[in-house]
């Protein structure tokens, strides 16, 4: 079975977070998702790219934002990166309702939306080397790669 592969950088800033979630629905709809996991894989891309632009920069429109998506067979492999001040205590920031911004009206339940919408959610993440999120969501139906 080919593999199909699209990367996309962008500038950390807050309009290009529907560009991103609708970029990766668009690349994914060739493997015929139902709608529950575009809504789904859309909203994992909006948490992500989100904790990036506000999180991971602080909101410097400078830093950019990375995304991968590989396709193969039915299964979605997408990895989310910044190179902006990573994470110190990581098994904290997964926890619900965990979140460092209380003030920006954050509810600190992203990490929990990826985890209960991806099959496989793994999370590298250091001050030095900023955070990486690699998502793998299995579809329900098999469609072969044909063009
Ligand atoms: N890319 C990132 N870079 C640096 N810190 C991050 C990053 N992503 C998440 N974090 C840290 O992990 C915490 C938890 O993230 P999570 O997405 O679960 O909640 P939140 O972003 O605070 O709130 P919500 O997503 O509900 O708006 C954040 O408050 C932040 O401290
Ligand atoms: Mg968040």
């Amino acid at each position: 079975m080919t593999t199909n592969e699209m990367n996309l950088t962008f500038s950390a800033l807050s309009q290009n977070e529907s560009f991103a979630r609708v970029t990766v629905a668009a690349f994914i709809a060739q493997l015929d998702p139902t709608l529950d996991e575009l809504t789904e894989i859309k909203t994992v891309v909006s948490e992500a790219v989100t904790n990036s632009i506000i999180h991971g920069y602080d909101g410097n429109p400078d830093g950019k934002v990375h995304i991968s998506v590989t396709l193969d067979d039915h299964v979605v492999y997408l990895t989310i990166r910044d190179e902006g001040m990573g994470i110190t205590d990581l098994e904290e920031a997964r926890q619900p309702l965990f979140t460092t911004k209380p003030d920006l009206e954050r509810s600190g339940m992203g990490f929990t939306i990826m985890e209960n919408f991806m099959d496989d959610v793994i999370i590298d993440s250091s001050p030095e080397m900023g955070t990486t999120i690699r998502l793998t969501k299995h579809l329900s139906k098999s469609k072969a790669l044909c063009n």
